[in-house]
């Protein structure tokens, strides 16, 4: 950990012309310096750096942002990482929060495991090239796959061979710990006697690379073809390595995976290596198995577009389609390109040129809703009862599916596909994301600390112009007709929060009323559903502070809650927010969904009719804004002539209709 005070020496120190300087060439104009923006393709210098605001900005991609965002993103750091980097050029000594001695006991026992895989990676590298034996039947092996010595030695491949030639030998002479070899899983020893012996011998070598290029484990490949033999030894986990956690190939191809904002996913070794040879650099693989969250969330950290990359065959089939709902889950678009029958990646990429396999993905490239729906439909042509389970299925795979409007396309082409109303199959879509929510809270709360300390409120909130809409609060109101829905909102979850909705049969669309629900549970999850998050600051911090007090909260009788909840919310350090509060609860008339009905019903007994109302007008009030602007980019293609995107935000605006319409027609129900 850095501490605060280093924090700002650094920030103090950083001029940021220095800092971009060093990987673009700048140069002065006027107060400003310009060069070509290393995040998109620029032609003609973009990107103008101020060095007495201390940002840059390009004018062509709207990329911007200070030092520390910039290295983040060029050169993939975290945000320590970053400070780090930028206290190594400034020449500044970093104190460091004081690190216990278990800490620091941890820290060298994690750098002395890296020491020795990184040691054992050269002794590899170096009894292929420099030895009879390695010469003989590694390098010939990997030269008779067609690998380049440059690819050989961009890939740090290696050989393990046999007696005398033994990395533990070798290593304890060097002055190597028998723990540290043992541990990095790099050797194990004879049991009773204690001795050394390899785990990887009479192999060729791939080592494994962290995101930031060290070795941190190896696969072994076996030359032989005696079926008794496993094809490959892998690594075992340990403090250094992480299969669920790693990614073939992604020290290799972070870069590429960024500026083609699309990552190619294969299954094998070989795989990565002839498609890099061929100069698709984005690839990286999942060595054998699905994908798990932590892989997927690595890829994300580059780009949210992932082309599965897979043998046509039915096997490959089978493996595209394993395991993507997690894909889908997390927010990514998934694509399949399935190869010819008899190719896998490696022996494709052999075969062809790099148009070829550009043009050939490009070509082939298709929706995995859309190639799953195809092969389920072939497969339950005749049969009614696989069709309804087979729709259950891809019905399921398009609930998972992140964005909202991606979501809607989903369902109207399932619905075309199979032959069945959009309203059902958004139900169904409804019911199995009502679910998963379910399952998750269960989860959550399970795992939840009872006391665990609550997240901040933002100190520093940008400034911005004068507020507007609600004239107590110091917070910036970014759209005053949206602030006036989200305080309505605010105001419900304030005032009723942990009370009950009951819901009449069909009253709400979608849900079941079977299930009982508390007032605070159906706003956030309905935002949720549509990636909606407040835009006015006050609001939002609101909302984030009322489910992060909330989640802690055990469950009691409502109005117990609310009163716990009230006390929270009005008594914090932001005096701003504390006041909001108390306008919320004490004002008389503060709503805008006010109609005869509640006036004459106490206002416990409307919500299951007011709050999804309010919901309601609030998502048709984004939907329009999200129908302006989309116009507003319909008529900046048409007059730039660029009909790729007139097309899809043509698509996009018909997409906002259908949902707009669909917002409607609930209202109209209530
Ligand atoms: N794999 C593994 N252990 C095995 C088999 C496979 O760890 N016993 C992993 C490896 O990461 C391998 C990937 O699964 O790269 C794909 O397996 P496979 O297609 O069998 O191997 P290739 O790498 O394609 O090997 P080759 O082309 O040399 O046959
Ligand atoms: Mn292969």
């Amino acid at each position: 950990m850095i501490d605060r005070a280093t924090v700002d020496r650094i920030l103090d120190a950083v001029r940021i012309e220095e800092v971009i300087g060093d990987f673009v060439s700048l140069r002065k104009r006027g107060a400003n310096y310009l060069g070509l923006c290393p995040f998109h393709q620029d032609k003609n210098p973009s990107m103008s750096v101020s060095s007495t605001k201390g940002i840059f900005k390009c004018f062509a991609c709207g990329k911007a942002g200070n030092a520390v965002t910039f290295l983040m993103e060029h050169e993939h750091l975290t945000y320590v990482e970053a400070l780090r980097y930028l206290a190594r050029k400034y020449h500044i000594e970093i104190v460091e929060k004081e690190e216990t001695a278990e800490e620091i006991a941890h820290r060298m026992r994690y750098e002395s495991l890296l020491v020795v895989t990184d040691y054992a990676q050269k002794f590899y590298a170096d009894v292929l090239w420099n030895t009879e034996v390695g010469k003989a039947v590694g390098l010939s092996y990997f030269r008779e796959r067609k690998f380049t010595d440059e690819t050989i030695r961009q890939f740090g491949l290696g050989y393990a061979a046999s007696r005398p030639l033994t990395l533990c030998a070798q290593a304890l002479k060097d002055g190597y710990k028998k723990e540290y070899l043992v541990d990095a899983g790099l050797c194990l020893e004879r049991e009773g006697t204690g001795e050394l012996y390899d785990r990887f011998f009479d192999r060729v070598i791939f080592p494994i690379h962290s995101i930031s290029g060290r070795v941190i484990a190896f696969g072994g490949r076996t030359l032989k073809t005696d079926k008794s033999v496993a094809k490959y030894v892998n690594s075992p986990q340990s403090e250094i390595y992480d299969k669920s956690r790693s990614l073939y190939g992604i020290f290799q191809a972070k870069n590429a995976i960024a500026k083609n904002d699309k990552c190619i996913l294969v299954e094998g070794y070989a795989d990565v290596i002839s498609m890099h040879q061929a100069g698709m650099t984005n690839v990286v693989a999942s060595s054998g198995t699905s994908l798990t969250v932590e892989q997927i969330r690595l890829i994300k950290r580059f780009t949210d577009k992932v082309t599965i990359l897979y043998d046509g065959d039915a096997a490959g089939v089978k493996a595209a389609l394993r395991g993507i709902d997690l894909v889908l889950e997390e927010g990514l678009s998934v694509k399949v390109v399935l190869l010819p029958p008899e190719d896998d990646p490696d022996t494709f990429a052999k075969s062809h040129s790099l148009i070829e396999i550009r043009e050939y993905i490009e070509e082939n490239e298709q929706d995995f809703i859309s190639l799953k729906s195809d092969l389920l439909l072939q497969e339950s042509e005749r049969d009614p009862v696989r069709r309804a389970q087979v729709i259950g299925d891809i019905v399921q795979s398009v609930s998972v599916v992140a964005d909202p409007i991606l979501r809607n396309i989903y369902v109207e082409m399932v619905a075309e596909k199979f032959d069945q109303k959009t309203d059902s199959v958004l139900a169904k879509v409804a019911e199995f994301r009502r679910k998963k929510r379910a399952l998750d809270r269960s989860r959550r709360r399970f795992e939840a600390r009872p006391e665990g300390p609550l997240p901040e409120v933002p100190a520093d909130l940008p400034d911005g112009e004068e507020p507007a809409a609600v004239p107590s609060s110091g917070y910036p109101v970014r759209d005053a007709y949206l602030a006036v829905m989200e305080r309505e909102l605010c105001y419900y979850l304030i005032k009723f929060g942990a009370y009950p909705l009951h819901f009449e049969k069909d009253m709400y669309f979608g849900a079941e009323p079977s299930e009982e629900i508390s007032v605070s549970r159906y706003i956030h999850d309905a935002l949720d559903d549509d990636g909606l998050v407040f835009v006015n600051d006050l609001y939002r911090t609101l909302f984030d502070r009322y489910f992060a007090f909330t989640a802690t909260l055990p469950q009691e009788e409502p109005e117990a809650m609310q009163q716990r909840i009230i006390r929270f919310l009005t008594t914090g350090e932001d005096e701003t927010l504390n006041r909001a509060v108390f306008d919320l609860i004490l004002e008389e008339h503060p709503l805008t969904v006010k109609t005869y009905e509640e006036s004459i019903t106490p206002e416990e007994q409307a919500l299951a009719y007011t709050v999804p109302k309010s919901v309601l007008l609030y998502k048709l009030r984004i939907t329009e804004q999200q129908c302006a602007a989309t116009a507003k980019e319909i008529a900046r293609a048409q007059r730039s002539g660029d009909s790729g995107i007139l097309r899809e935000q043509v698509r996009r605006l018909q997409l906002l209709n259908t949902v707009k319409n669909r917002l409607s027609k609930e209202l109209n129900r209530l």
